[in-house]
């Protein structure tokens, strides 16, 4: 799917918050756990750091801050929101979804909620399902939450995925704008791929040895990742007569250095416009473009007038970019 935003149709992001668990788990903490190393970790994935839950948290426990934070940078309250949407595959529960426990919390008793699961790009596809509600005129302010708490679903035996991901939790408020915000989104998916990055047993499936961890191709991925960050990012960028010398900040999916860097080689997009952070949370799946997002912000990074190409990418295996022209005045 690739679309440009119709005249009269100004949607952009208003509002941003994040959370992460306090706990902070070190490549040498996992080597107590597999047969890894710092140096292989650092080297491989770029990663040096991530956050774990704890076993009290649940992905409403970090939705919920965040979501507060970016209605109030929004400048809007719970009973304003008439939409939430939860990016994840590690919601609290399969129902309630997240969600629908979201619009409990923030007393948003008009909104329709529900979850979305599109492995590492839900956020992607969140963002362009409410994109497509306020700019039809179904919705007037979205809440869309990215997060996931991985470490519930990893297997702690296994090396070659345990080092890879992180929990962590962002969220946006959309909110119609007089111009600019988003400019375009492509979405797809390849089933085909589904079994270089999936979790047998987590469903109506049967399997022999249901295990509801985590299993990856990991070379499989790495191709895929490296291959669809660009496709993606310059199908979008053609579809709206834009090219990557317009882009003024890059926010690729947060899942290895290395693709990271192989994506921005291939696209010519020069390092200092692209945000990285991937070293400190590793890949927290949903909630790794609002969590770069929020880092980018942080920083002082992005300003209004900017143009902000964000791609995602994980199991499915799905793909999703958006490109906007920034609007909000971020308080530092
Ligand atoms: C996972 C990934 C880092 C592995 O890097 P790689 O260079 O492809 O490494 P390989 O899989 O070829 O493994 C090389 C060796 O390291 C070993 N290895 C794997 N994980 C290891 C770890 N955590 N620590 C130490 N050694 C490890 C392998 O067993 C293999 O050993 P062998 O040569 O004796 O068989 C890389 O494939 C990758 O980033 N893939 C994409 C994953 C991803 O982003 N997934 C999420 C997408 S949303």
């Amino acid at each position: 799917m690739i679309g440009t935003a119709g005249p009269g149709m100004q949607v952009s992001i208003t509002g941003l918050g994040c959370k992460v668990p306090d706990r902070v788990v070190t490549n040498a903490d996992l080597a107590k756990f597999v047969d890894t190393s710092d140096e292989w970790i650092v080297e491989r994935t770029g990663i040096r750091e991530r956050r774990m839950a704890s076993e009290t948290e649940a992905l409403s426990d970090l939705a919920l801050p965040a979501a507060r934070d970016a209605l109030r940078q929004a400048g809007v309250s719970g009973p304003d929101v008439d939409l939430i949407i939860v990016a994840t595959v590690t919601p609290d529960m399969a129902f309630p979804s997240t969600a629908a426990i979201l619009a409990d919390q923030l007393e948003a008793a008009d909104a329709a909620a529900y979850d979305l699961s599109a492995g590492c790009t839900g956020f992607m596809y969140a963002l362009a399902q409410a994109y497509g509600m306020l700019a039809g005129g179904l919705a007037q302010r979205a809440l869309v939450v990215g997060g996931d708490v991985l470490s519930r679903i990893l297997d702690w035996d296994d090396r070659s995925t345990l080092v890879l991901f992180g929990d962590g939790a962002g969220a946006v408020v959309l909110e119609a704008v007089p111009e600019q915000g988003f400019l375009g989104f492509e979405l797809g998916a390849d089933g085909a791929g589904g079994a270089s990055l999936w979790l047998p047993g987590s469903g109506s499936r049967l399997f022999d040895e249901p295990d509801k961890y985590v299993k990856m191709n990991g070379r499989e991925v790495f191709k895929f990742a490296t291959r669809i960050l660009v496709q993606s990012a310059e199908d979008l960028l053609s579809k709206c007569g834009l090219t990557i010398d317009d882009v003024d900040l890059y926010i690729p999916h947060q899942a290895n250095v290395r693709i990271i860097e192989h994506a921005t080689r291939k696209l010519g997009v020069p390092s200092e416009r692209v945000v990285v952070n991937v070293d400190r949370y590793g890949n927290t799946s949903s909630g790794s473009i609002p969590l770069a997002l929020a880092d980018a912000a942080a920083d002082g990074r992005l300003r209004p007038g900017q143009l902000v190409l964000m791609t995602g990418m994980g199991a499915g295996l799905t793909w999703g970019s958006a490109v906007m022209r920034w609007t909000k005045e971020m308080a530092a």
